[in-house]
């Protein structure tokens, strides 16, 4: 297990009213325990605000969690030193979904690839340019890139550099917030897949964030669906398109385009969801999906569903399984 997290919460204070005296806190992330395997491809899917880059950014350490424990690598990384953090924020690092606005355009390559190797103090200024052309060739760039500026780059070519920075200080640990989805659909695959040789090459372990299943199938071994800042499902990517269990998995699978007749008869009948996801400030109580669930029971709305283990690596938080009350698929016109 390289890391582990342990009821993580993100609240994020807003005021409003008159003279914005009322403060109220929108639950972000609102308790998400998991634990992601060494080298593996950790997919998380979502809806927009469902709190996926929130819970990214918390565990390379952007945002501090409101609750709840990251341990990396054993390693409680609330309770280190300071100095053990610069040493551990190294081994964690994230790719973010724009590279338009992560790359300072007033900095050339060079000075954007330099300046996490001087954060970290690694290596003299000569060893530090070598490993600058290094990098490039590892996101199969030219090396006369590192006198450019960002603009003059295409989208693809950014991505490229904003992966590089992250491998600069040698990470274990990547978080892809939506890494491709600001990308031309021509170059998507291309910085996938190198993504992918990047990952065997050096061991990495990803958390890849993104609401597009279709990708997450060919990408992840296993994947996370969230919810209003909860988890609703994890499972292996395989089980996960067998045997989907909740209702708000269903909804997702059933939504995305497929190729021939044979994987069309495979998706769970297409359900469409009542009404917008309600707003992170006001979560309905009990269940976050119930407002939108075909399926809410008057349990729904008292209590909120416990985290059910279908198998050793299947887990589901919904009522329809909590009390076991119905086993494997059912109906979705009942
Ligand atoms: N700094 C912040 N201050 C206040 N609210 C925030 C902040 N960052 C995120 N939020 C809110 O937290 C919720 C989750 O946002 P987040 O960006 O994590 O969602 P997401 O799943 O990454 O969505 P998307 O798919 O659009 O990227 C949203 O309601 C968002 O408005
Ligand atoms: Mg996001």
């Amino acid at each position: 297990m390289i890391l582990r997290l342990d009821d993580i919460k993100k609240y994020f204070p807003v005021r409003h009213g008159f003279l914005q005296r009322k403060m109220e806190y929108v639950k972000a992330v609102d308790g998400v325990s998991l634990a992601i395997k060494r080298g593996e491809i950790f997919g998380l899917v979502g809806e927009s605000g469902s709190g996926k880059s929130t819970l990214g950014y918390t565990v390379v350490g952007i945002h501090r969690s409101t609750a709840g424990k990251i341990i990396f690598k054993g390693e409680d990384l609330a309770t280190r030193q300071h100095m053990d953090v610069r040493a551990i924020s190294r081994k964690l690092q994230i790719v973010f979904q724009d590279p338009g606005s992560s790359l300072n355009p007033k900095r050339t390559i060079r000075q954007t690839l330099e300046l996490p190797l001087k954060v970290h103090r690694l290596g003299t200024r000569r060893e530090r340019l070598g490993k600058l052309r290094e990098l490039l060739q590892k996101v199969e760039l030219p090396e006369e890139y590192l006198h450019n500026y960002p603009r003059a780059l295409s989208g693809g070519q950014r991505q490229r550099i904003a992966i590089a920075r992250a491998l600069a200080v040698e990470p274990e640990f990547i978080v892809l917030d939506e890494p491709t989805s600001a990308l031309d659909v021509s170059v998507q695959g291309k910085v996938v897949r190198l993504l992918l040789s990047l990952a065997k090459e050096h061991d990495l372990t990803y958390l890849f964030i993104t609401h597009d299943l279709s990708l997450m199938r060919n990408v992840a071994s296993r994947v996370a669906i969230m919810y209003l800042g909860k988890l609703c499902e994890v499972a292996p990517t395989s089980e996960f398109f067998k045997n989907p269990l909740h209702p708000y998995t269903k909804m997702l699978l059933s939504s995305i385009p497929v190729v021939s007749e044979e994987e069309e008869s495979l998706k769970p009948e297409r359900s469409v969801p009542k009404g917008e996801i309600p707003s992170p400030v006001n979560r309905p109580s009990g269940c976050g999906f119930r407002t939108r669930c075909p399926l809410a029971m008057d349990i729904c709305a008292q209590e909120e569903p416990r985290r059910t283990l279908v198998n050793e690596e299947h887990e589901v938080h919904c009522h329809l399984f909590n009390n076991s009350r119905i086993k494997g698929d059912y109906d979705w016109n009942d």
